[in-house]
């Protein structure tokens, strides 16, 4: 099949699988170049393992500390001519990149939200690895069943209070308008964004692995959140998507208390702001990206999700001592919120329009990095030739 990226909105429907190893390769590269983590971790289970974040946690974890990996994912293999999705291809490519390494790796694909992938994961880490030692929680998902009640949540992303106006960017045309958003209308938007992307499917999980026994002494489980610049407050930190955030984080305490007697710790590590499926659906926020790429590759201190996870389990996580902010999370967000990098951005935001924006920002570079996502853009490819899309992912029968 010939395999060229097609678009719907901020989503690409197509993914190359070549191009998708490629890219999973070239994080590979990145991670052996920077050396083996000192007392890195060795067992590993990577809760929405396949793209972003968690994909390059994987690959940290693997081919940083010689780790044994699980990956847990929601992907689509290929079926009736159509491509399968890149978090498939991405999974596809690091187990066969593992495999050869001598690594173990196997993943399961199914809704990690689900009381029967729980139970899969566990048996799987009974079966093969006895106990693992870090957990890594990287959902990133519109959606969520509630596994107790069945009732089906689905997150907004909206401001709280006052309709939000700012801009914001098209990315494909480049295009910059103004955009509105309203606030939401009630609670209910909260309640169901916070049962999403809220806390309480990380808690379940470590909830059950605990009383499965399947962690070891001094297990360390992370999750992910995001701040940002005080421009996006009204739509990320301080809207329906922020109250989540907060809810996750707060759930740290209650990890801690539940980890004690195995000496186990929680975080949340707060990361930059990278161009991923998630990160690309959020209003204004590609332009932001777009600019602080710019300014951030002009000072030589860019980093896309593999640096930032290869930093974050050698400098952080696994460092002699974690460094924690006033709050208690570990923060690689650090560069991003530098205040030269935040008022740099800032003043080229009051500057950009449509006429400017491919001279004052990086829309190249956000477009570019969009496609690789979905294995385009990669010139080691060529998309004009015959590819197989119906590349399995070696432990999924
Ligand atoms: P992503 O969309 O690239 O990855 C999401 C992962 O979750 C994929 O592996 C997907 O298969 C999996 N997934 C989604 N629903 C699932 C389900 N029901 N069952 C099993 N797997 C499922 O997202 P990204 O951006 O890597 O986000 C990961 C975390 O990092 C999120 O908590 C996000 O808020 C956070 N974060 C993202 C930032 C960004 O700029 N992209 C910045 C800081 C934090």
């Amino acid at each position: 099949m010939i395999i060229q990226p097609r678009t719907r909105g901020f989503i690409c429907v197509t993914s190359h699988p070549e191009g998708c190893a490629e890219n999973v390769k070239k994080q590979i590269e990145y991670v052996k170049s920077k050396g083996l983590i000192n007392n890195g971790p060795k067992k590993v289970l990577v809760i929405g393992a396949s793209t972003g974040f968690g994909l390059a946690s994987r690959i940290s974890a693997a081919f940083g500390s010689d780790a044994a990996t699980i990956g847990v994912f929601f992907e689509k293999p290929a079926s009736e001519g159509r491509p399968g999705t890149a978090g498939w291809y991405n999974s596809a490519a690091f187990e066969k990149e593992a495999h050869q390494a001598g690594l173990y790796a196997k993943s399961v694909n199914g809704d990690a939200f689900s009381d029967e992938i729980k139970k899969q994961v566990i048996d799987l880490i009974k079966e093969d690895l006895g106990q693992v030692d870090l957990v890594v929680y990287s959902l990133a998902s519109p959606r969520r069943t509630h596994p107790k009640t069945g009732v089906a949540y689905s997150s907004v992303l909206k401001p709280i209070g006052e309709p939000f106006s700012n801009k914001t960017v098209d990315f494909h045309s480049g295009v910059v308008s103004e955009i509105t958003i309203d606030p939401i209308t009630s609670q209910e938007d909260i309640d169901n964004t916070i049962a999403v992307m809220g806390g309480e499917d990380w808690k379940f999980w470590m909830e059950d692995l605990k009383a499965a026994g399947v962690l070891a002494d001094g297990v360390k489980t992370v999750a992910y959140s995001y701040i940002g610049p005080e421009l996006t407050f009204p739509i990320y930190r301080n809207g329906t998507i922020g109250m989540a955030k907060n809810d996750l984080e707060a759930t740290v305490p209650y990890l801690n208390n539940l980890l004690k007697d195995i000496n186990g710790v929680s975080y949340v590590s707060v990361n930059k702001a990278l161009v991923t499926q998630s990160s690309s659906a959020i209003p204004v926020v590609p332009l932001y990206i777009s600019l602080l790429y710019k300014v951030m590759k002009e000072k030589g201190i860019h980093e896309g999700c593999i640096e930032q996870m290869q930093r974050l389990l050698a400098e952080r996580l696994y460092s002699e001592s974690t460094l924690l902010d006033e709050a208690g999370r570990i923060r690689v967000d650090d560069l991003e919120m530098r205040e030269d990098v935040q008022a740099e951005v800032a003043e080229l935001w009051k500057q950009v329009t449509t006429e400017n924006i491919m001279e004052i920002s990086d829309l190249e570079g956000y477009k570019k990095e969009f496609f690789n996502l979905f294995g385009f853009e990669f010139d080691e490819i060529d998309y004009n030739a015959d590819t197989n899309e119906l590349v399995g992912v070696e432990s999924i029968k």
